[in-house]
């Protein structure tokens, strides 16, 4: 809270002040107002809507269906829901790749039909240009290196990252490559612990993990897969903090139990 009482918001400095400080980053996805404003009134500095909501809300097997317009939808829902934590918008397939111009104009239509206040986008050297062309129109723009979902045609598997050595270097050089093009973090998705932290330790800008391990600058996981909406999806990196497909399931059965036996409504729940 301000003096007066507002939220105050997260901004990329505040999350660089807390890497100085030495405390640790929360952030997790969204896709929807309700589930945005829970999350934020909870105290979640970041909300990440990642493109996994091809996954979670769609039901597509990978991240490349999912259309900038249908990005657009979701981050302004949850951007109408949030006060305080910083929205990230996830860049999706084929909306930046491969064209400066085209990632400029797809994180401009982000911003302003949505009203984000920062983009990610997947790759190392091969995106500082989109990067750099980005940062022109004032926008913060986010890393995401190691399992890269937009990319699993060509790794084949959604097995862990740069356990090679040379992959490993690769990484860091690429890590160090999108600091330098001005990014304002990084996400690191499933590679080795011992990686991530050089990683984080090499950098001066937060890195956020997920299945990196625990010497990063934060986390991030996907909400649907933490609370538990998701049984079938068990990585060893996941914390399960509910198991809320049980709890949903319990409910609408009693619901039905009800409706079906005659006991809803009640008096009292009928005008
Ligand atoms: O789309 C997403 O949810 C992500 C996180 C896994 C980091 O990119």
């Amino acid at each position: 809270m301000s003096v007066h009482g507002e939220v105050k918001r997260v901004t990329t400095h505040t999350l660089a002040e807390m890497k100085e400080a030495g405390e640790k980053i929360a952030m997790l996805t969204a896709y929807d107002f309700t589930m945005a404003r829970i999350l934020d009134r909870s105290g979640v500095d970041v909300l990440l809507v990642g493109d996994s909501a091809s996954n979670v809300m769609a039901g597509h097997e990978t991240t490349l269906p999912i259309t900038l317009d249908q990005m657009i939808y979701h981050a302004s829902s949850v951007v109408r829901a949030v006060q305080r934590a910083l929205v990230v918008v996830d860049l999706p397939f084929g909306s930046y790749q491969g064209n400066s111009k085209e990632a400029l104009q797809s994180t401009i239509r982000i911003m302003k039909e949505a009203g984000a206040h920062a983009v990610k986008l997947e790759g190392g050297r091969e995106v500082v240009e989109s990067v750099v062309r980005i940062l022109t129109a004032g926008v913060p723009v986010m890393g995401h290196l190691g399992l890269t979902p937009q990319s699993i045609y060509k790794f084949g598997t959604y097995s862990v990252r740069a356990r090679e050595e040379q992959e490993a270097e690769r990484l860091l050089e690429d890590a160090v490559a999108l600091q330098e093009a001005g990014c304002f973090g990084l996400v690191l998705e499933k590679i080795p612990s011992k990686l991530a932290q050089k990683v984080a330790s090499t950098l001066s800008i937060p890195v956020i993990g997920i299945g990196a391990g625990s010497g990063v600058d934060g986390q991030v996981l996907v909400m649907h897969d933490m609370l538990g909406l998701n049984s079938e999806f068990s990585p060893r990196f996941l914390r399960r903090y509910l198991q809320l497909d049980g709890l949903v399931t319990e409910a609408v059965q009693a619901y039905i139990r009800d409706v079906r036996s005659g006991d809803f409504p009640s008096p009292a729940e009928q005008y």
